[in-house]
């Protein structure tokens, strides 16, 4: 069965199971909201649904159940090749099962046939200044695509609710497939004098994106960037691009507009720029220290930091509260690829040095690292060494998450999102009585 026929095989079920648990349980408690949580961020509150990926605070991400060592054993990797295909991760994420080799093999030939970037994208991206940030250039370059929607044409012209995420299938296939090529555009654009390099025929999704941005030969930099979009997809559906991304889209909003805007949210430094402000942090106490600081500098440096008001970059979450497996993924990318790097023993020194501290401050609730605080060190390591380029590598990976879930948000026919809003002297009024 082809991925369109097996993902359409799960509509039915689904679609019953949900609707009889609202329809027996509709009106059961699954959260309570408190004062704090409505001025804090929503922290915790149960409230939206998310089928993709799951995240236990101390266990850390499960995609459709799979950890993310489960993952790199069971997912299918290129010829030759010790880490997962994305492909195979998609088709995980959208269908729930594993993929075999053909299953991957037939993605990352329709990714292929719907790759191409067409001629107007090419000319809206010359025209954007080449030291715009990447990011502000890749969700330009996602909504101008929007013309070419098929869910808004179909829509236009009158299609039935039940078949929504049909449309919507489509434009979220040839949108991934376009992504990679945008970010290469975008870095050969605004790093490497315009010089670009096409796609090659005979490799996959990521290893094309390894070989169109050019930073190295080093066959090491094509698995990693493998591992790098598997890694980076999913992490279930309350963070900032994933909601955002579920929330435009609950206007029925195509594609192109609603991962446009969970783009922009990754852009803020809490979200996904924290991983190039993680770089820049390092490298400004490499500068500042000469060479691979000791633990006493190290310590020194982030009091500096906290002192001056800032966070430390990289560490932290707003759900899990232990070490990110995902920063662990890297660290074993890294012992193996790059033991003796002097800013990957930084980043070493680091993760024995902040947890202490963030606790001895006593604010942050997790003193742990997240996933920031590796992925540009080992990006730097094969010679990509324009940190603001990191977030676009995060945004090709997580379209796969939250583009997933945005075909079953149509499959679920989920309503438009309008929780209620309330005012500061209403809340008063509440707990005073
Ligand atoms: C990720 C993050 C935004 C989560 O925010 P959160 O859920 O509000 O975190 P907490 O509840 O632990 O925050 C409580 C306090 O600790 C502070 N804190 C949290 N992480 C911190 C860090 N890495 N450095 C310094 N202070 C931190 C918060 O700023 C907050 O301070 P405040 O009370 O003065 O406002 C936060 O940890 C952070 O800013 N980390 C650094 C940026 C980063 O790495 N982002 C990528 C996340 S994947």
């Amino acid at each position: 069965m082809s991925l369109k026929e097996t993902f359409q095989s799960k509509i039915d079920p689904m679609r019953n199971k949900v609707r009889s648990i609202v329809k027996e349980y509709g009106d059961q408690k699954i959260s309570d909201v408190t004062v704090t949580q409505a001025y804090g961020g929503m922290r915790g509150v149960k409230c939206i649904v998310t089928e993709t990926s799951a995240l236990d605070p101390f266990e850390g991400i499960r995609f459709r159940g799979y950890n993310i060592p489960q993952l790199k054993e069971k997912l299918p990797k290129a010829p030759g090749g010790e880490e997962p295909l994305p492909e195979g991760l998609f088709y995980l994420l959208l269908t729930g099962d594993l993929p075999t080799e053909d299953n991957v093999k037939e993605i990352t030939e329709e990714w292929k046939k719907r790759g191409e970037l067409p001629d107007y994208l090419v000319k809206i991206l010359d025209a954007i200044p080449a030291d715009t940030h990447p990011m502000t250039q890749f969700s330009a370059a996602i909504v101008s695509l929007q013309k070419d929607s098929v869910f808004s044409q179909q829509y236009r012209e009158g299609i039935s609710k039940m078949e929504y995420w049909d449309p919507m299938y489509e434009d979220v296939m040839n949108l991934l497939a376009k992504l990679p090529r945008i970010a290469a555009y975008i870095y050969r654009k605004s790093y490497r004098n315009g010089d670009h390099i096409a796609a090659d025929p005979e490799l996959d999704w990521g290893g094309n994106m390894a070989h169109m941005l050019g930073v190295t030969d080093d066959p090491a930099f094509t698995e990693l960037m493998r591992l790098y979009l598997v890694l980076h997809s999913d992490h279930e559906g309350g963070n900032v691009s994933a909601h955002t991304t579920h929330l435009v889209g609950s206007a029925l909003s195509d594609a192109y507009y609603s991962l446009a805007a969970g783009m922009n949210g990754l852009a803020g430094p809490l979200h996904g720029l924290a991983n190039q402000e993680v770089l820049r942090w390092v490298m400004h106490l490499m500068d500042e220290l000469g060479g691979v600081p000791t633990k006493e500098q190290l310590t020194k440096y982030c009091w500096d930091t906290l002192n001056s008001g800032q966070v430390i970059p990289g560490y932290g979450h707003a759900v899990l509260r232990q070490t990110d497996p995902r920063y662990m993924a890297q660290r074993d990318f890294s012992l193996k690829h790059l033991p003796d790097d002097e800013i990957f023993k930084a980043v070493s020194a680091l993760y024995e040095v902040v947890p202490p501290i963030l606790e001895e401050q006593g604010k942050a609730k997790n003193p742990w690292p997240n996933v920031d605080a590796h992925s540009g060190v080992i990006l730097l390591h094969y010679g990509m060494k324009e940190y603001d380029f990191y977030t676009v590598c995060f945004g090709v990976s997580r379209a796969l998450g939250v583009l997933s879930s945005l075909i079953w948000d149509r499959v679920l026919g989920l309503a438009i999102e309008r929780p209620k809003t309330v005012t500061t002297d209403w809340v008063e009024e509440q707990v005073k009585k």
